[in-house]
This record gives structure tokens, sequence and C-alpha cells, in this order.
């Protein structure tokens, strides 16, 4: 069946295969850094779900699975840069290797904040894990290891990514069309 909404999709932008071939390089990636270290992943709700469940699939070792939910100050996305937490995660982070995964990441400002978070909470590492970045966007001068593709500053949805909470569960990633967020 034809995803219910796709007169609101211009066009497709990462495809199910691109993101399975992505998903795939960095779970090797990441098995290989991580062996060892029974890492604490951390999912950042709810973007990063689809994303993370693959992920995870990809990675066989010893780990431990967490979320944190947090929302920007302000009404909208490239405001302040202070970051609300709205879930904090149940495990504690000290001595631990923390690998953060999100969807995208665009101004930086939500990572930047939550790996000094998580860093002064005594972390023993921070790594960061995208499966998306728009470079062109980017505010905060972070350092992200582990990125699936760079993407043109378009507005995406799908694979997670949502306007207004729509979308997230259309199994690739598209461009919006500008008359639905505009
Ligand atoms: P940052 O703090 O500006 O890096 O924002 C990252 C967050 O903004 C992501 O976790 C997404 O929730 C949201 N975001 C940024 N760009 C997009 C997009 O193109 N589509 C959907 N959500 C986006
Ligand atoms: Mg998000």
């Amino acid at each position: 069946m034809k995803y219910e909404l796709e007169e609101d999709l211009l066009d497709v932008l990462v495809s199910e295969e691109e993101i399975k071939k992505c998903t795939k390089e960095l779970g090797a990636q990441l098995t290989e850094d991580y062996k060892g270290k029974n890492p604490l992943i951390v999912g950042i709700l709810k973007g990063a779900c689809p994303f993370l469940c693959d992920l995870i699939q990809e990675m066989p070792i010893a780990m431990t699975l967490d979320f944190m939910s947090v929302s920007s100050y302000g009404s909208n996305s490239s405001s302040t840069g202070e970051v609300r937490i709205l879930k904090d995660l149940d495990i504690p982070v000290e001595g631990r290797d923390l690998i953060i995964v999100e969807d995208i990441i665009d101004s930086g400002n939500t990572l930047f904040y939550l790996k000094k978070v998580l860093l002064n909470r005594g972390a023993k590492s921070v790594e960061l894990v995208t499966l998306l970045d728009k470079p062109d966007r980017r505010v905060k001068d972070i350092k992200v290891k582990y990125i699936g593709k760079s993407i043109p500053d378009y507005f995406a949805v799908g694979y997670g990514l949502d306007f207004n909470e729509k979308y997230r569960n259309l199994p690739y990633v598209a461009i919006l069309k500008p008359e639905v967020y505009s």
C-alpha cells in the first residue's frame, strides 16, 4: 500500500537500501571500537528510535540501552541553544563509555549540551552517532565521530524524523514539500 501522506513528500532523500548500508557500516565500526567496553547506548527519543533499533542489531557486543528525551527551549528548534531534559536516563553514567544515538544533527545545540551534561556526571567517554548530518546549519563546533550521511539543508522526514509528530513511520527519508511546513 502507498504511504497515506505521500502527497506531502517532494522526493526520496535517503532510500531504504542506503539507510541499510549506512547502518551496517556504522554498526561494524562501532562494534570494532566498543567490543569489550560494554557501552551505554543513549537513544534520543523519539526520532532516533528506528535508527537505533536497526543499528544495535548490527552490533553483536555486550551493551546497555537507555533513553533520554530532550527539547529545545523556545518555540522553534534554533532558539537559544539551551536544552531541557524531559526524560532522563535510568542508568547511572559514571565510569561508562557512552554512545549517544541521534537521528539528525542540525545546529548541534542538542548534542553539544547533552555531551557536556553527561561528561559532568562522570561518564568516562561520550561519542556521538547520527544517521544524518546537516553540516551547513551547524552553530556549535562539535565533533561527531560517526555519521551515516551528510545531507543538504532540506527539511527531512521519515525513518524517525517528524514534522508535527507525523511521518516518523516512513521506512525511508524524504524531503517534505515546503508548502506543508511554511
Ligand atoms: P540541533 O540541536 O539543531 O542539532 O537539532 C537536532 C534536532 O532537530 C533533531 O534531533 C531533530 O529532532 C530536529 N531536526 C533538525 N533537522 C530536522 C529535519 O530536517 N527534519 C526533522 N527534524 C529535524
Ligand atoms: Mg530529535
